[in-house]
């Protein structure tokens, strides 16, 4: 069974409840009710009920009538949900105008249901950027015990299957943190390691990436990556981790041979961490594009529930996807 239909019949067997914030957009509407046939969660649209089922009918859509909509106007936990905000960042400066104000945004509605125990994960982004689905699940939903940094992981399927597990590879931070410091990239290392082998299902081999290879160059930069290698070795004894590795010696055995001897993961690395933003999500899209990889994510890790935001150029499929991806991260799989 392929990397999605194993997600999608996990999800099947859980129910998990995710809410969509983006309930009158329409590729999120469909995949709503692509969910609702093959009963693979139970979601909660964000919206106007009128709204959302006048527009599902135009579609065509018959089952997104047995969803739960909520409408941000009139909801009746809307007192609880402010109380809530209040708690949890009146400390912060949050004012209860504010809070009132902020409770109608779907995004904030969406993140409050899942800190108050009404749904078990979100996805959003459709129609919102990065940052806006990001900040207010960073701020009320915040990250896992344990966890400092969320960061954002690709799957992404090769055609070669020579590299990587079978042709499978994790990819982070591709999504989340600008400029992560040593002990945060240590921390990205790890969580990637730990979602390879529980949504990917398989032994991570995790290479941290740099312009070096053991020592090359010398430069800041290949400071942070070697220091942050020695901290995640030491965070997680049992996975196997090695650096600074150049990405050739990290995926391809003849060069890891002599610009790596000796690393248990040079040359076979399944794991590849990229020591800024900017290069993570540059490598994922070149690679997708070059390769005709299938890249799948961002896969947010290390929050304290899946919440996951989709790219505003998703199909509809995507959405069933990342969907079916958070039931299987909120049933701790
Ligand atoms: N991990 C954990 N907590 C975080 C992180 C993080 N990576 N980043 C911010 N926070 C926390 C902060 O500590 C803060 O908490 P507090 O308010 O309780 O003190 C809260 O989140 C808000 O932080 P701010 O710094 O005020 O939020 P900011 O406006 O910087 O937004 C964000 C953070 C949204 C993650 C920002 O860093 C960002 O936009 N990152 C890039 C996202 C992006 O554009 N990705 C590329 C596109 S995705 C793609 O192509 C697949």
């Amino acid at each position: 069974m392929d990397f999605i239909s194993k997600i999608i019949e996990n999800a099947k067997r859980h129910q998990k409840h995710i809410v969509l914030p983006e309930g009158l957009e329409e590729r999120t509407l469909k995949a709503a009710d692509k969910v609702l046939a093959e009963k693979i969660a139970r979601p909660t649209l964000i919206g106007n009920p009128d709204a959302i089922l006048r527009k599902a009918a135009e579609l065509g859509l018959s089952h997104i009538g047995e969803a739960q909509i909520i409408d941000p106007e009139n909801n009746p936990k809307k007192e609880a949900y402010i109380e809530l905000m209040l708690k949890i960042r009146q400390s912060k400066g949050l004012t209860r105008e504010q809070a009132e104000k902020l409770i109608v945004n779907p995004l904030y509605l969406g993140t409050l249901m899942i800190k108050a125990g009404d749904a078990d994960g979100e996805v959003a982004g459709a129609m919102n950027a990065t940052g806006d689905v990001l900040r207010p699940a960073l701020q009320y939903v915040k990250t896992a015990p344990g966890v400092s940094v969320v960061s954002g992981v690709f799957f992404m399927l090769l055609p070669d299957k020579t590299y990587g597990h079978n042709g499978m590879m994790a990819f982070a931070d591709c999504a989340v943190t600008p400029n992560p410091d040593e002990k945060q990239l240590a921390e990205i290392a790890v969580t990637t390691g730990k979602t390879a082998r529980i949504l990917g299902e398989f032994e991570p081999k995790v290479a941290m990436l740099s312009f070096s290879s053991k020592g090359s160059a010398k430069h800041e930069m290949v400071d942070k990556v070697v220091n942050a290698t020695k901290l995640a070795q030491a965070m997680a004894p049992d996975m196997q981790i090695d650096g600074e590795l150049q990405a050739d010696a990290a995926i391809v055995p003849a060069v890891a041979k002599s610009k790596a001897p000796g690393s248990p993961v040079a040359g076979g690395a399944n794991v590849l961490v990229f020591p800024t933003l900017e290069v993570g999500n540059i490598a994922y899209k070149l690679v997708q594009r070059l390769a005709h990889a299938e890249a799948i994510g961002p896969v947010l890790q290390g929050m304290a529930a899946p919440i996951n935001d989709l790219s505003r150029g998703c199909s509809v499929e995507d959405i069933v996807d990342m969907i079916a991806i958070s039931a299987n991260q909120a049933a701790g799989l």
